[in-house]
């Protein structure tokens, strides 16, 4: 109804009749918009949609529906119309629109945004030439439910933008052909009504997303990507709304998953894709099956039995051409191959029912398999018991791989056994016994023999295993009791880790404004060091004067350019990285946190980083310039180390165009990073751990000086030596052994750290490198294995370097210090003081003279500060536990829960 545009009786609030009037004009202005936003879309379009006429009110036209009481347009349909044009970029002012349906014409140009169409609930823009999309064009749509852009071959490549899940009422998103790249967002737990996705015949790249799992999905299409959708498909098995799903025609790797929960599942398309494994007997039994496609895989074992219309024995490698068990020896050893994930090997080689037709890794006698070698071949996974049906196996080679799990028991039943070995692996639970006739080889293996909770079976049980034949606690099949065990090993770790963040939200919580306070707002810099600061990394910076480093939001958003994807320096599980550049001209850098890392554990970090940085400073320490908290983002505003980090120096030097760094250039890195480390471990009588120094974790300056950065898993070092941590953090290939094994963390672990990233100055190689053949991918193994066997060191000296009499025995002298800081008992290896003692005559003649005097006279430290007060706090103990969830290649073990 609207209100009368007569002025009525007097009123006595002058403010009502305003807002009253105001209201009219409102209403009349939307009214008039509407017809105006109308009369344009007419105007663009040609022919003429029939039944429109521009000297009519476009609320009479066919097909366009308004709201009786205000006027406001909410539906337009031209479906089918063959007509061609644009839509005009002033449709996004039909503020009541709930229903455009332009699909099926000629429609060309760039689409409007639709941004912040409130009312927005279906929007039909498929089969037209659209040319492309801007980038809000979805943004702020609460309504939208069904959204359709399928075949619209001629746009230009766009991503599927992450704001969209905020469309959380979306129930069909209709996308296939439509030109997008990228990745699949991971929200899918946004939307509690999608129920259709169809994205097939674009060129989206990357695995399916995880929160597909707690999705209502049932229409799933992602068929026929360009490059292809590659990862395994076990995300379906939890899918259990799915009806038809097509995956095919892309990259997919591994097994297909369990899917029995999926019920209603008519309709399955996985054909050309390079999945492998047994088929799951389960598939066959669907009620609702009809259709499956699975030829062009790498698929094994049984054929399954389906209708017998369905043919798909093509293409994949199944042990026979008709349904029905494989021979014994082939079904044991596919059982193997499946603790593995049936690595695509397998799948290539092991072709047929008879394992002795020169299979890989197999040979035999007679027909029976008596070898099987797996030794150093990346493999990970599990050892499957089926091996103990394998009754004439004499050799078995496991030895150097990344197996994880227990030892089966049941192999001490096997009759034959001479050599198992199981050497240099990640195996853990009760070590078997053997009968004296096998030579049983198991060292290397950290979690051997301790009694963990990621075992299976029934670890510290009687290992009664001299009694041959029956072994009760190992006979499950195929490894299923082994992932009961690591269930309940994940269960312990989450219901601990969920402990662990409720009781530092709540002391958080407690200590929130004292620490602030404390951390952040009551740091005074002394002026000596607000000098020393000024002069840092050969450029000045805005030194805090009264030691708020707060940051106004604004300020980074200008100096980042809105943190444009062109900024981007970097990026990693903690967030992103982008070059900000101040208004006077400095150079920062920017972190802005992810978002799941505004959590409590996040913030935590968050805080702890702002809390260590404002009090310490070194040279070599990576400077902290500020903070920023705005909603949900967390900033944090580094010096910009223009060189990036010796990693990219190292590794990818020929990718930037870097020349390889001279040997004077690593040493003296070295020296640098060892004397931040020095000042760290022994900050105003307290030690300080660092635990995460490695290679992309030093930072390099114009003079290719360098500092150390990442303060996020920063802690205290014990003040008890024989106290133990329960959570372990840090990078994989840099972490000590103890630490690994025991979580006990001194500042030892930094020093093997340390070690390694000298092994990676010396050989230009990674501390892990998949990629390497076995020998070479774990740096320090192989480096150690060099210096033990007395092999020449030359052979393993990156081969950029030049090798003349003086380096080359520098370099060996450094390659003895990275042994020695590698030692694995911890007490053998040197602490930092040591270490810099060792490089410095090597390294390049230090420079500066006075910011060394500021230094020892103030070790860089607040005094003002008390650190104990700041750092005697459990929520920066849990950072270990927070950081390794926030970063994906960082180490969180759960193995001693
Ligand atoms: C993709 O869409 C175009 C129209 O834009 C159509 O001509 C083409 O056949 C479609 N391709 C597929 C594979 O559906
Ligand atoms: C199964 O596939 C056939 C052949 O592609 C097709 O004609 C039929 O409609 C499909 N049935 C269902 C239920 O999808
Ligand atoms: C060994 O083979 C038998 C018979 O084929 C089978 O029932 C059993 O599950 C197998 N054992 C393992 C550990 O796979």
């Amino acid at each position: 109804m609207v209100p009368p545009s007569t002025i009525g009786p007097p009123l006595s609030k002058p403010s009502f009749v305003f807002r009253l009037l105001l209201l009219i004009n409102l209403l009349t202005v939307s009214f008039c918009d509407d017809a105006a936003v109308m009369s344009n879309l007419l105007a663009a379009l040609s022919p003429a949609p029939s039944g429109w006429s521009a000297s009519k009110d476009p609320c009479t036209w066919t097909n366009v529906n308004c709201d009786k009481s205000t006027g406001n347009v909410i539906t337009i349909n031209l479906d089918s119309q063959s007509i061609s044009g644009n839509l005009p970029s002033d449709l996004t002012q039909l503020s009541s629109l709930r229903t455009l349906s332009v699909q099926k014409n000629s429609l060309s140009g760039t689409l409007p945004s639709f941004a912040n169409m409130s009312s927005l609930e279906g929007l039909y823009l498929d089969s037209n030439q659209f040319s492309s999309i801007p980038q809000d064009f979805l943004l702020g749509l609460p309504n939208l439910q069904t959204f359709s852009i399928s075949d619209n071959g001629e746009l230009s490549p766009w991503q599927i933008p992450s704001y969209l899940a905020e469309s959380t009422n979306l129930g069909s998103f209709y996308a296939s052909n439509a030109s997008i790249t990228g990745v699949i967002p991971n929200f899918f737990d946004s939307f509690p009504n999608l129920q259709n996705l169809r994205l097939s015949y674009n060129n989206l790249t990357g695995s399916l997303p995880g929160s597909f799992g707690s999705s209502e999905i049932q229409n799933l299409w992602l068929n026929n990507q360009q490059q292809g959708l590659s990862g395994t498909i076990d995300v379906l098995s939890s899918m259990t709304q799915l009806t038809q799903v097509w995956l095919h025609a892309n990259a997919f790797t591994g097994p297909i998953p369990d899917l029995s929960k999926c019920v209603n599942l008519f309709d399955l398309q996985l054909r050309d894709n390079q999945l492998t494994g047994v088929v799951p007997v389960s598939i066959t039994a669907l009620p609702k099956l009809v259709n499956i496609t699975l030829q062009n895989n790498n698929l094994q074992g049984p054929m399954p039995e389906f209708g017998k219309n369905v043919k798909n024995n093509v293409g994949n490698t199944f042990c026979k051409d008709t349904p029905g068990p494989c021979d014994p020896q082939v079904t044991a050893l596919l059982a193997v191959a499946g603790g593995l994930g049936y690595p695509i090997t397998f799948a290539q080689s092991w072709e047929g029912n008879n394992a002795c037709n020169s299979w890989k890794f197999i040979s035999c006698e007679q027909g029976n398999v008596i070898t099987v070698n797996l030794e150093m071949d990346d493999f990970s996974g599990t050892i499957s018991p089926a091996l103990a049906n394998l009754t004439s196996l004499r050799y078995l080679y496991l030895d150097n791989n990344n197996l994880s799990g227990p030892i089966p028991e049941n192999l001490n039943t096997l009759p034959n056994l001479q050599v198992l070995d199981v050497s240099n692996n990640h195996l853990s639970g009760p070590i078997p016994v053997f009968p004296p006739s096998v030579t049983f080889s198991h060292s290397g293996n950290l979690f051997l023999g301790k009694n963990v909770s990621t075992g299976g079976g029934s670890p510290g049980s009687g290992q009664n295993s001299d009694v041959p034949g029956d072994n009760p606690s190992s006979h499950s099949s195929n490894g299923s009791s082994i992932s009961a065990g690591m269930i309940v090993g994940v269960v312990i770790a989450v219901v601990v880790f969920v402990v662990v963040v409720l009781f530092v939200s709540y002391k958080c919580y407690m200590k929130r404004q004292h620490k602030m306070k404390v951390s952040v707002k009551g740091t005074a810099i002394p002026t000596e060091i607000k000098k020393w600061q000024i002069v840092d990394c050969g450029r000045t910076f805005p030194a805090h004067e009264d030691g708020n480093i707060a940051i106004p939001i604004q300020v980074l958003e200008k100096a980042t350019n809105f943190f444009s994807e062109e900024n981007v320096l970097g990026s990693g599980g903690y967030g992103v990285v982008y070059l900000g550049k101040l208004d006077d001209g400095t150079k920062v850098a920017v972190k802005k946190m992810k978002d799941g890392a505004t959590h409590t554990k996040g913030i935590n970090a968050f805080q702890a980083e702002i809390a260590f940085l404002t009090k310490v400073r070194h040279r070599n320490l990576v400077a902290l310039i500020g903070y920023c908290i705005n909603d949900n983002n967390r900033l944090l505003v580094y010096e910009y180390m223009p060189h990036g980090t010796l990693g990219r120096h190292l590794f990818e030097w020929e990718k930037h165009g870097f020349h390889p760094l001279t040997w004077k250039q690593r040493v003296t890195i070295a020296l640098d990073v060892a004397k931040g480390m020095e000042y760290l471990h022994s900050l105003a009588h307290q030690s300080f751990i660092h635990r995460d120094i490695k290679s992309s974790n030093i930072l390099l300056c114009d003079d290719m000086s360098a500092k150390v950065a990442d303060f996020g898993l920063v802690r205290k070092a014990p003040n008890d030596k024989y106290s133990f941590e329960t959570r372990i953090a840090g990078t994989f290939g840099y972490l000590a052994p103890e630490y690994a094994t025991t979580g006990r963390a001194t500042n030892k672990v930094d020093v093997y750290a340390f070690g390694v990233v000298l092994m990676e100055i010396i050989t230009g190689k990674k501390a892990v490198d998949e990629t390497l053949p076995d020998e070479t991918c774990h740096l320090v193994t192989w480096f150690h294995k060099i210096i033990r066997k007395g092999h020449n060191i030359q052979n393993a000296i990156d081969p950029t370097l030049d090798l003349d009499d003086q380096t080359f025995e520098s370099i060996s002298k450094v390659a003895e210090l990275a042994a020695h800081c590698t030692a694995n008992k911890y007490f053998r290896r040197p602490n930092m003081e040591h270490v810099v003692n060792v490089l410095g005559p090597f390294a390049q003649k230090w420079k500066p003279l006075r910011l060394e005097e500021i230094e020892e006279k103030y070790g860089g430290l607040n005094l003002q500060m008390s650190l104990p007060l700041a750092f005697d706090d459990s929520s920066i103990e849990s950072l270990s536990f927070t950081e390794a969830q926030l970063n994906g290649n960082r180490l969180n073990q759960s193995a001693q829960f």
